[in-house]
């Protein structure tokens, strides 16, 4: 489901999947082949979301913001486990967020990072790129071996092959819907409810 929000409408790349039970509202960006599946939210209502291109947000994911402080930022090749809450943060690059984690507003984790599945990222916590942060609440735990590396590059790239099993199989490209007058996102200078 893909709605607008005061006239601001959810801006989609090229091969897009989203899963028909998942929302994907107001001022949000997602990158081509990026995917969002079963009973996501994702509710750019009160400040906006970014997410890069071949990101997938799994099944049960929520991200949403802080009005007027603190909008949500996904960087390129991101992978977000079942279950995972995001708040008003900012993943660079190339991270793998773990089954169940959450991380809150003002959060900034690095490029390539791991966070272990699990995690409570508080507010403002800052992950150093390519390192293994975990617990609840997190802490940095070491720079990545090799092993785990692997991990954080396949399963982005799997997800992109998931998604295009899905068009095969005849599930529809996501299309953001046509609205009669289109309004400009929170950066653009919509005020904030
Ligand atoms: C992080 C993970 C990969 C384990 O990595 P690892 O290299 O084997 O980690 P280690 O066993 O060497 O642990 C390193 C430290 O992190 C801690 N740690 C590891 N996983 C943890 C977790 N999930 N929660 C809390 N702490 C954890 C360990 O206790 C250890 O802490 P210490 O150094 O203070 O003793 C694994 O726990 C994990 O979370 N995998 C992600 C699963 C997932 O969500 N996959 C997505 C599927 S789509």
């Amino acid at each position: 489901m893909i709605r607008p929000f005061q006239g601001m409408v959810p801006k989609l790349g090229a091969r897009v999947f989203v899963a028909d039970n998942a929302l994907v509202l107001g001022d949000v960006e997602l990158g081509d082949d990026s995917s969002v599946w079963f009973n996501c939210v994702v509710r750019g209502d009160v400040n906006w979301i970014r997410i890069g291109a071949r990101t997938n947000i799994q099944d049960m994911c929520c991200i949403h913001v802080t009005n007027g402080r603190w909008p949500t930022v996904i960087g390129d090749e991101v992978s977000l486990a079942h279950n995972v809450m995001l708040h008003g943060c900012t993943l660079e690059r190339g991270v793998l967020v773990g089954m169940s984690s959450t991380i809150m507003d003002g959060a900034v984790v690095g490029e390539g990072c791991l966070v272990a599945a699990g995690s409570l990222l508080r507010e403002g916590f800052q992950a150093p790129p390519h390192t293994l942060v975990a617990g609840w609440p997190a802490e940095v735990k070491k720079d990545l071996g090799e092993a785990q590396k692997a991990l954080v590059a396949g399963i982005w790239s799997r997800y992109v092959r998931y998604k295009e099993a899905y068009f095969a199989d005849g599930w529809p490209l996501a299309e953001a819907p046509t609205v009669p007058e289109p309004r400009p996102g929170f950066r653009e200078g919509h005020p904030f409810p």
